[in-house]
């Protein structure tokens, strides 16, 4: 199976309309993740349920209304780092199992978020700043 036959195999729209609801209700409960959404969430839900279903092989109706996906140009307005990306790939990958998403469907996507969400990676984790002089010792 491929990625594009995705759609059909899972029956449709019900099965994505139920992996953005439960992935978007973890989201908004994630403190993490919750301030980079906008508070109205909805709009971003529908353009995550009309690219998902055109990505995995249903209507073209993402790129018809909104263009173009040019995902991580549209990502550049958040600072999304490693952690930010494993809280979103791990809301997304339980959000699968809710929607009862049956293999090989299931494996394929999965598969498909862990690279994509490693892409949209845009920052360094905040670290400690190492590049500074070691402070002398007290008795040196
Ligand atoms: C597999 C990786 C990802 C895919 C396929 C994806 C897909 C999308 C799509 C289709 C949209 C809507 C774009 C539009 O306005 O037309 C979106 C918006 C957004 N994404 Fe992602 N995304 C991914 C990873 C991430 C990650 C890792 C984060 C942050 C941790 C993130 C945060 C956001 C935010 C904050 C928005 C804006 C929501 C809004 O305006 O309501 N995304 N994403």
């Amino acid at each position: 199976m491929r990625a594009q036959d995705i759609y059909d195999f899972v029956g449709g729209d019900a099965p994505f309309r139920r992996l953005v609801d439960h992935f978007y209700a973890l989201v908004e409960a994630d403190p993490l993740l919750r301030p980079m959404f906008p508070p109205d969430l909805e709009d971003g839900k529908q353009w995550q349920f009309l690219f998902l279903t055109q990505f995995f092989g249903g209507p073209a109706r993402y790129i018809q209304q909104r263009g173009h996906p040019r995902l991580r140009m549209r990502h550049n307005p958040f600072v999304i780092d490693q952690m930010a990306r494993d809280h979103w790939l791990s809301h997304m990958l339980a959000a699968i199992d809710v929607a009862e998403i049956q293999e090989p469907a299931r494996s394929l996507m999965r598969d498909y978020f862990e690279r994509a969400s490693t892409f949209m990676i845009n920052a360094e984790p905040s670290a400690p700043n190492v590049m500074q002089w070691p402070q002398p010792k007290a008795d040196s």
